[in-house]
């Protein structure tokens, strides 16, 4: 089946009701475009869960502070179209901002304590737009299950609470995050690195492996997450905003050695880089 564009709520809906009257499932792959193999992956396992998959590509203002890229993150809709329906999409929901946020529009979901350390800290407002913009899309598409990369954890935790919270009935699926051969995590922001910054970023990767480790030797929370900031700084980050290990649901600060997420978001110049890791 070749690959639909609807850019209304009440077309996407008619799809979706369609499918639904038909015994269908449908899976939800919410985006922002720039789509790279992470989110290939995300459709793919969308394939495995539904008979139907549904990808949603909208840059969403609110998720983005005052000095951040909204105005400069990459947009290609054909591109992402062709990429799509090559991975096996069978709609796509393109929505202008005017849809999704029509004159006097007026709420903002706050999903409380698991959005404001970490990224909540360091963008204010992010979550409350990215709940926001979630909250709509999965209400508008109805699916059966939507699917998220693990590699936006604080991310996925938030989606999870707020499905809890509101009752809304869709299965939320974490998708491991796809690497590249050095181990950078894929994100659409990494096209903003220099080839200097790229040499650096994959080792990231390498250094929380090496925490990991120190933790499983028996060294204390502390010592491991300060050797591993020095040794991000050592391998030319600009700065680590945090490296942390965490609980794995509330992503509240663990101070000893146990199952839990390890954390980090360092900087290369502009670009902020996040990863994460079970430990
Ligand atoms: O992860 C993203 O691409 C975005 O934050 C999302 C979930 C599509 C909401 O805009």
């Amino acid at each position: 089946m070749s690959l639909s564009i609807v850019r209304t709520v009440a077309d996407l809906r008619t799809q979706v009701y369609a499918w639904r009257k038909a015994g269908l499932r449908t899976a939800l792959v919410p985006t922002m475009g720039a789509l790279h193999e992470g989110h290939l992956t995300l459709v793919r396992r969308g394939r495995d869960l539904a008979d139907r998959v549904i990808a949603t590509v909208f840059v969403n203002p609110t998720q983005f502070g005052p000095n951040e890229d909204f105005s400069r993150y990459p947009r290609d809709e054909a591109g992402d179209a062709a990429k799509l329906a090559s991975a096996g999409c069978d709609l796509l929901f393109a929505p202008t901002v005017d849809v999704m946020y029509p004159a006097g529009f007026a709420t903002s979901i706050d999903v409380g304590p698991v959005t404001t350390r970490w990224e909540g800290a360091f963008r204010p407002g992010h979550f409350q737009g990215v709940a926001t913009v979630v909250t709509k899309l999965l209400l508008q598409a109805g699916a059966d299950v939507a699917c998220f990369g693990e590699k936006d954890y604080q991310q996925l935790c938030t989606i999870r609470q707020l499905v809890r919270d509101l009752d809304i009935p869709v299965q939320i699926e974490g998708v491991p995050t796809v690497r590249e051969g050095d181990g950078l995590a894929l994100s659409s922001r990494n096209a903003y690195l220099s080839p200097e910054q790229r040499q650096v970023a994959g080792q990231l990767n390498r250094v929380m492996r090496g925490v990991i480790d120190r933790l499983h030797a028996g060294e204390t929370v502390d010592a491991a997450l300060s050797a591993g900031t020095q040794a991000l700084l050592d391998a030319g980050f600009t700065a680590v905003d945090y490296l942390a290990l965490v609980d794995a649901l509330t992503l509240e600060p663990l101070t000893a050695p146990g199952a839990g997420r390890l954390i980090c978001t360092a900087r290369l110049g502009g670009v902020r880089l996040l990863d994460n890791m079970a430990v």
